[in-house]
């Protein structure tokens, strides 16, 4: 058997609602929740797969991760909100279970770029870096079958960086493009908007930010409107599936209700946020600098990228349709990105390393 180590490319992008994975297309993503055990109870899942039922212990304690944390933990954390990884010893273990759902045999090398929300700060980026490298031994069980895993892994190199970083690779590497373009890109995800702005291939601290305006705003908003019109308790999260499925007519306690005027009106207001921000933040680059292109990333493009993209090309920042970019998946993109930066570091690598990607 031959232990000579397999190097592995893999992006991670670690948002407040999902944590996404990428390692040559298998792509992976999971509720951004760890939570506590529930005593007593285990193998009640219909779904008995290993992303469904993520358990990890760190030889003292054991934490339930994504799925089965959200749906069974009687305490939950988010790892990430308000714009900001949370707490990065949560963030660490969660990194570990979703590493395990893709790694097959020990020994794999991995050459890792995560992405954090852009309020992180510089300390707490090191700090996850720094917790992620070197030898990590996995132990893992499966909470419906009871199978547990043990898995020895070594992170060779971990770049943390801000989240839109990714996509701005990934659009620059799928177009073909050599150069470091001048940019902006603009990833409105569920709890934060993340602005981040390239120039000369430099990240601009100053012309870079975060909102807290996002798809979360536009399911509190309708939320409380609906409240106050039906006198029901409504919970912004049960908004969430009638948002990503378009639907406008919800049913409340055998009532029906049609949220597109509402809707419509919130979109506007939230999206013009945004625009504006984006505005005070180019606003503060050298006037030499030129934006060459507007990329739109994060779940939150499937409902505010219309209104963006129109408020761009009313305020010059999109001149030409070309400029404004959005990818393919707009929710994979940072984690694409991040893995193909990844993979530069394997290549660099040398006759050392051999890759099977
Ligand atoms: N197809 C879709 N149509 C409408 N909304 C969608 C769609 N896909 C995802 N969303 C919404 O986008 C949000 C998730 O986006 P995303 O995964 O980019 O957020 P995140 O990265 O977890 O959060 P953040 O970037 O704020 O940390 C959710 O609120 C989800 O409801
Ligand atoms: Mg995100």
């Amino acid at each position: 058997m031959s232990l000579r180590p397999t190097y592995r490319a893999i992006g991670i992008d670690l948002g407040t609602s999902t944590i996404k994975l990428s390692c040559a297309g298998n792509l992976k993503k999971i509720p951004s929740i760890v939570g506590t055990p529930l005593q007593g109870w285990s193998g009640f899942s219909g779904d008995k797969s290993l992303e469904k039922n993520l358990v990890i212990s760190d030889g003292e304690k054991s934490l339930y991760v994504g799925e089965l944390a959200r749906l069974q933990s009687e305490i939950k954390r988010a790892i990430a909100s308000e714009g900001k990884v949370k707490s990065i010893e949560d963030a660490i273990l969660a990194i570990k279970a979703v590493l395990a759902l893709i790694t097959k045999k020990d020994h794999d090398q991995i050459i890792m770029a995560t992405g954090v929300p852009v309020a992180s700060s510089k300390k707490e980026m090191t700090k996850l870096a720094k917790g992620l490298k070197g030898n990590l031994d996995l132990r893992i069980e499966n909470e419906a079958t009871g199978e547990k895993f043990h898995r020895k892994l070594t992170i060779k190199n971990c770049i943390v960086m801000p989240e839109p970083f990714g996509t701005y690779y990934h659009t620059l590497k799928t177009e073909g493009e050599s150069r470091a373009v001048d940019a902006i890109v603009i990833d409105v995800g569920h709890g934060s908007t993340d602005i981040l702005t390239l120039y000369e291939g430099r990240i601009m601290r100053q012309a870079s930010g975060s909102l807290e305006e996002a798809t979360d705003t536009l399911t509190h908003r309708i939320a409380q409107e609906l409240q106050n019109q039906t006198g029901k308790i409504i919970r912004p999260f049960d908004l969430m599936t009638a948002l990503s499925q378009q639907k406008d007519i919800l049913t409340i306690q055998g009532e029906k209700w049609d949220i597109a005027s509402m809707k419509e009106y919130h979109i506007e207001i939230i999206a013009d946020v945004i625009l504006d921000e984006v505005n005070r933040l180019i606003g503060t680059l050298p006037p030499d600098a030129i934006i060459e292109k507007v990329i739109l990333c994060g779940g939150g493009m499937h409902i505010f990228g219309g209104r963006l993209r129109a408020g761009f090309e009313q305020a010059g920042l999109a001149d030409h349709p070309e400029m404004l970019a959005m990818p393919e998946d707009p929710v994979m993109s940072n984690a694409r990105g991040f893995e193909m930066f990844a993979r530069t570091f394997v290549n660099g690598l040398g006759v050392d390393g051999y890759n099977e990607l």
